[in-house]
């Protein structure tokens, strides 16, 4: 498999159409991180109608193959990535780091001077993907291993870890 550089693809926003086929493939994005049924709940669909603009596919044909859905947070001007995913065949090209480059470039010019996203304390390719591009884990509890987390962030019993990134002047 290539790997894929922002310059090289086309990156667009998503569609409701879109939407539906990455709710009927989710297992094929989010299999390698715990079961589909978990991840479901969080695809609302508001993500690609009132936050159109930072809702975004890459295709290949007319198949999406990789996607983030974000949004400005205007309580602090945060670009919030609140989910990425690639589809198994192509995790490892480019495409995660290629998305993350386009949203923040997008969250730049609306005046955000940070990123961030949330990642479970399971999902360890998320947190490897994270400090590869550049994130640093945070959150105001440790668990016993040193990681920081954020408890109960999703709920009880749900742990995040916040990631966060200062956006560069461009
Ligand atoms: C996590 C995910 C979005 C990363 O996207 P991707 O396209 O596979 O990642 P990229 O190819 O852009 O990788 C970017 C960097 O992260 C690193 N990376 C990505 N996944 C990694 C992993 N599992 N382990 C170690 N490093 C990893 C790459 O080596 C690369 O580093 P480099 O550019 O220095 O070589 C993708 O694997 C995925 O969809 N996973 C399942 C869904 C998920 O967990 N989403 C995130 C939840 S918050």
């Amino acid at each position: 498999m290539p790997r894929y550089h922002p310059r090289s693809m086309r990156i667009e926003h998503a569609t409701h159409d879109d939407f539906l086929e990455i709710l009927r493939d989710v297992a094929d994005f989010w299999s390698s991180s715990g079961p589909p049924t978990r991840t479901l709940p969080y695809h609302y669909p508001f993500l690609v109608h009132e936050f159109a603009d930072t809702a975004f596919v890459v295709r290949e044909g007319d198949v999406v193959i990789a996607y983030l859905f974000g949004f400005v947070a205007t309580a602090e001007l945060v670009g919030y990535i609140h989910l990425v995913g690639v589809r198994a065949a192509y995790q490892g090209t480019g495409l995660g780091r290629a998305l993350y480059e386009h949203f923040a470039a997008v969250a730049r010019e609306r005046g955000c001077t940070h990123l961030r996203a949330v990642t479970a304390p399971f999902n360890t390719d998320s947190q490897a993907f994270h400090a590869a591009i550049g994130f640093e884990a945070t959150g105001p509890s440790q668990t016993p291993a040193g990681l920081p987390i954020y408890p109960e962030y999703h709920g009880p019993g749900e742990d995040v870890i916040i990631f966060s990134k200062p956006l560069a002047e461009a």
